[in-house]
């Protein structure tokens, strides 16, 4: 690692630091530079709300640079031009040398981002790892088709590359979106400019550095750190980047689909937000349905796209349901998220604590039954109670908009048919879960339940090979699985007279 005045600092910080800091400049082109401004921003523990380090702020003219390397790269580098199986191997080593970091790379998560260590460790680590894994075998399985047309014709079609990839990420599972935008756009062939979230922008240079290590070639991979009106809008308007990879809020999303029309009519997939109705029956495995209410929406902090916030419970066992949740969450470990018996850390920055904390009190205010929690805990870092509301009405903000907290509402339902339309009546489209033994209920919800992903007797499961994403509001297109590959692919048709 080359020092220079800012790893410095942070040398001397990380002293205290869980966690070497050895990355917080931008990388361009397989070299890491300062920002062109020479600006840089804080990046801040939520756990403390002390500073961490200072990482390079990229902006319009960095992005710039970070594009015509990756342009160099894709139009005359060795990385879409290798043989498939090969470039595949690149994404094998990189996996190989995450999971020879894994403690290091899971302490840097858990630091940047709140989230307790075990779960770093042992969920976004694994499933990250996995991932790449899962896209480096796709790298040589792009096979076009050949097409039988009239006439004299062969016609045949090839699976190419986009170009150039602007891959715009969220906070709260930064090392896993990473490998979600990555994985595919990488094994395609294509080469990419990554903006991190401000608020976690350590783990992803981290890796970039690892990206390095396993030799993948100059400027097929830049990172640039910053904010989103800046460098990210900057990626969104870029007349060279052939497609963008927005995950984040729905708002932005609408302005990375404008900037795009605007500009060059980039190829844009969105994952957005999310009020995922989670159903539980009379008729369910009430202990597996607690369970799986709980983790489906305080996993995380609460700050999952696909939380299950709407929680309809029938109304046969909503009195004995609303007793065993609160019971559970009095169970919820909140704390020290480097103490492996923590179960919940802090929310990620001070805005997303402000904005939970005002739900709350619109929830309480408009009629809710708080049941548990509702108060910040301990003094500093933006640690909230893991919170839990009775008699929610459909109309009430809080289930209507998306929280991305620790506050769980739950709503009553008498039958099959009200729940079905209920759970449809919002912009949303991410996922829905079903809790019932009926296996013809269940299969009749997955059907109607408008929603991207619909779990059945389970929450949260994902795996690199099943497709994930949203209906209606909730976004465009499918992240993960063989459908992921189709976000970073052109069709070309050839027609050869015969
Ligand atoms: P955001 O959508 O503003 O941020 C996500 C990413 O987009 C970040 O990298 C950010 O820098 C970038 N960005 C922001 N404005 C941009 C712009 N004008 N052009 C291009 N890129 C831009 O989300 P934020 O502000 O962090 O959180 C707000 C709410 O969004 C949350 O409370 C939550 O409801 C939702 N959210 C949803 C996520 C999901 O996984 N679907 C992830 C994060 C937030
Ligand atoms: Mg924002």
């Amino acid at each position: 690692m080359v020092t220079h005045p800012l790893s410095q600092a942070s040398h001397s910080e990380s002293a205290r630091l869980p966690v070497e800091i050895r990355q917080t400049r931008m990388l361009i082109d397989g070299q890491w530079v300062e920002a062109a401004s020479g600006k840089t921003f804080e990046t801040v523990n939520p756990a403390t709300g002390e500073v961490i380090t200072q990482v390079a702020e990229g902006d319009r003219e960095d992005v710039d640079r970070a594009v015509k390397a990756a342009r160099r790269a894709f139009e005359t580098g060795p990385w879409p031009r290798m043989d498939a199986r090969e470039r595949g191997k690149y994404l094998y080593r990189l996996a190989d040398l995450m999971e020879r970091q894994i403690d290091e790379l899971a302490a840097l998560e858990t630091l940047d981002n709140g989230k307790p260590i075990a779960d770093s460790r042992h969920i976004d680590l694994p499933l990250a790892i996995d991932c790449y894994r899962y896209y480096a075998g796709w790298a040589d399985k792009l096979e076009g088709k050949t097409v039988p047309v009239r006439g004299a014709y062969f016609t045949y079609t090839r699976h190419e590359p986009v170009g150039v990839v602007g891959q715009i990420i969220p906070w709260n599972f930064p090392l896993l979106m990473q490998a979600w935008k990555w994985g595919p756009a990488l094994a395609a062939g294509c080469t990419v400019v990554l903006k991190p979230a401000e608020q976690t922008p350590l783990s992803a240079l981290r890796v970039a550095e690892l990206a390095l290590e396993a030799g993948i070639p100059d400027g097929v991979i830049n990172v640039v750190p910053g904010f989103g009106p800046t460098a990210g809008a900057a990626i969104a308007e870029h007349m060279d980047i052939d497609k963008v990879a927005f995950t984040g809020s729905t708002e932005v999303g609408k302005l990375i689909m404008q900037a795009a029309g605007r500009s060059n009519l980039k190829r844009v997939t969105l994952e957005l937000g999310g009020k995922s109705p989670n159903i539980v029956f009379a008729d369910s495995d009430l202990d597996a349905a607690v369970e799986g209410a709980f983790f489906g929406l305080f996993f995380n902090q609460g700050q999952c796209c696909c939380a299950g916030s709407r929680l309809f419970v029938e109304e046969r066992v909503y009195d004995e349901f609303l007793e065993r949740i609160v019971h559970r969450t009095g169970r919820q470990v909140v704390g020290d998220p480097f103490d492996p018996k923590t179960t919940q850390g802090p929310q990620v920055s001070q805005e997303q604590f402000d904005k939970i904390m005002a739900y709350i009190e619109s929830g309480k205010a408009q009629g809710g039954r708080l049941l548990c929690g509702g108060q910040r805990v301990g003094e500093r870092g933006y640690f909230i109670a893991p919170t839990v509301f009775a008699e929610v009405r459909d109309d009430m903000t809080i289930a209507q908009e998306e929280i991305f907290g620790p506050v769980m509402s739950v709503i009553p339902f008498k039958d099959v048919d009200e729940v079905i339309a209920r759970g449809n009546r919002t912009l949303y489209g991410l996922a829905a879960a079903v809790w019932t033994r009926d296996i013809g209920k269940a299969h009749r919800l997955a059907a109607e339940l408008k929603a991207g992903t619909v779990w059945i007797n389970c929450y949260d499961v994902f795996d690199a090979a099943a497709p994930f994403g949203g209906f209606k509001m909730s976004g465009i297109g499918r992240e993960l699985g063989s459908y992921a590959m189709n976000n970073y692919i052109e069709v070309k048709t050839v027609t050869v007279a015969l």
